[in-house]
């Protein structure tokens, strides 16, 4: 089977735990102290065996630290139950998105009465309970030291909510409060139950809950000053093919677009249930952001007609190219809440993923600015940064020859008024060269200022953060 340019970022990698520093070209401004975090699949196979998906892969954390002394690298395996497992057997132990364990009927039956949810946090990186930890769909935080990568175990709650199903991507106050939500479909009936979480507890406290007869797999939601909104696509759950049908986790959801796809609008302060809203199938991964309007609630995200991305993303799917792929657009849904009615509005014919915005002055509110990564080369997967307007659907584009950027993360500069005013950082693998390069962008132009090659190829990842050394909070509190 042929080989995409890009396939290089979705092989197997080696750690480089000890720091190294790198070579800068260009020019850091020299307010931006702190290290970019990074996390995604870094290992695709387990002794003979090999996962299925791109979502399956074995978590690789990677960092990036900026000091006056330079830019300096590393990168380590999270050191989760599910890779000393399979670095001990041998073989994959724990179900994935799309990948399960090869099972006796014994286990099988044992799987049916305790299934068992792995803590590959392979998906994002976060702040909870005064730890940074790795996130992904299982409530299975698995914290780590962001300085030296070391993995210091799973965050175990102190609650009782139940649900085997999360997000990655959990909202966040800027006093820490984080906000977020469970999938509980062990019974008949499936429950959607968000949840609070303050900054320094590891204590969830239930705010709502809503009942449904078919779980949509969603992967983030919507947070503005007043709301919660989690957007049930189509793509949904027959709760009792989980237990019975033997597939791997994604693979019982199935496409539904007669359902539409339901808004569930809830109070952020009570976690009351305001409306449910109908509009049509679509699906997406990411919210881009969300906030009031009066009477309306605008929920931005990076919409796809239906999910057949979720498929496009089988590694040998993914390997072998991204010919007649749609890239997401930029959506707006606006719910008007005494209405109960809800409009759809595309925001730029730019294609956009793993969107960013500058969370911490525009989350929840209007904002004018989202970059990502977009396509620029028909077949070519993301292969340019973008920063679009969403007030005029007008675009900035970063792109070079061989290039494969990931998500791009933004960062103020200190004082700073105009909403660009920083920088934008993005891994970039550099295909032809083998290599990674931290990129730095001047947000505002969208220009390269500067780039700090990697000794080795990064595999492709899927989100991040940008430590700032001085912000308060980042520090370790424990
Ligand atoms: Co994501």
């Amino acid at each position: 089977m042929a080989s995409a340019p890009y396939a290089l970022g979705l092989t197997t990698a080696n750690e480089h735990p000890e720091s190294r520093a790198l070579p800068v070209r260009g020019t850091l401004p020299p307010w931006l102290r702190g290290t970019l975090v990074r996390n995604g699949p870094g290992r695709f196979e387990v002794g003979d065996e090999a996962y299925n998906h791109w979502f399956d892969g074995l978590a690789l954390l990677h960092a990036f630290t900026i000091t006056e002394a330079g830019v300096s690298y590393r990168s380590r395996f999270l050191q989760s139950s599910a890779y000393t497992e399979a670095e001990a057997e041998g073989r994959i132990t724990q179900s994935a998105f799309a990948t399960d364990p090869c099972r006796s009927l014994f286990e099988r039956v044992m799987t049916v009465f305790r299934p068992q949810l792995t803590d590959n946090a392979n998906v994002s990186i976060h702040r909870l309970a005064g730890d940074w930890v790795a996130l992904t769909e299982t409530p299975l935080p698995v914290r780590f030291d962001p300085h030296t990568l070391d993995t210091l175990g799973v965050v175990d709650y102190d609650d009782t909510l139940s649900g085997p199903l999360t997000t990655a991507h959990p909202h966040r106050l800027p006093d820490g409060t984080l906000y977020s939500y469970v999938v509980d479909f062990s019974k008949p009936t499936s429950t959607y139950r968000l949840y609070r979480l303050d900054a320094t507890t590891a204590t969830r406290t239930e705010l709502g809950t809503h009942a449904v007869r078919r779980p949509s797999y969603m992967h983030s939601f919507a947070m503005t000053e007043r709301y919660l909104a989690l957007v049930a696509f189509p793509l949904v759950l027959d709760p009792l093919d989980v237990l019975l049908s033997g597939k791997p986790f994604i693979e019982n959801f199935e496409w539904q677009p007669e359902r539409g796809t339901q808004i569930h609008v809830f109070e952020r302060a009570t976690g009351a249930h305001v409306t449910t809203v109908p509009t049509d199938p679509m699906f997406a991964f990411h919210h881009i952001n969300a906030f009031d309007d009066g009477d309306a609630l605008c929920i931005d995200l990076a919409a796809y007609p239906d999910a057949t991305i979720v498929d496009r993303m089988y590694l040998d799917a993914l390997r072998s190219g991204w010919d007649d792929v749609e890239m997401a657009r930029p959506e707006r849904l606006r719910v008007d809440l005494s209405q109960h009615t809800a409009t759809r509005e595309r925001l730029s014919d730019t294609g956009i993923e793993v969107p960013r915005i500058h969370y911490a002055s525009c989350n929840g509110q209007p904002y004018r600015y989202a970059y990502g990564t977009g396509n620029r080369t028909p077949g070519h997967f993301t292969d340019e940064l973008v920063k679009i307007d969403v007030t005029t659907g007008s675009a900035q584009h970063w792109h070079a020859d061989d290039c494969f950027p990931s998500e791009p993360i933004f960062a103020a500069a200190p004082g700073s008024n105009a909403e660009d005013d920083g920088v934008v950082l993005s891994v970039v693998l550099d295909a032809e060269a083998e290599r990674s390069f931290l990129l730095v962008l001047d947000a505002e132009s969208f220009t390269e200022v500067a780039r700090a090659p990697a000794p080795q190829a990064i595999p492709l990842s899927f989100h991040g953060q940008f430590l700032d050394a001085d912000a308060p909070l980042q520090g370790l509190h424990r």
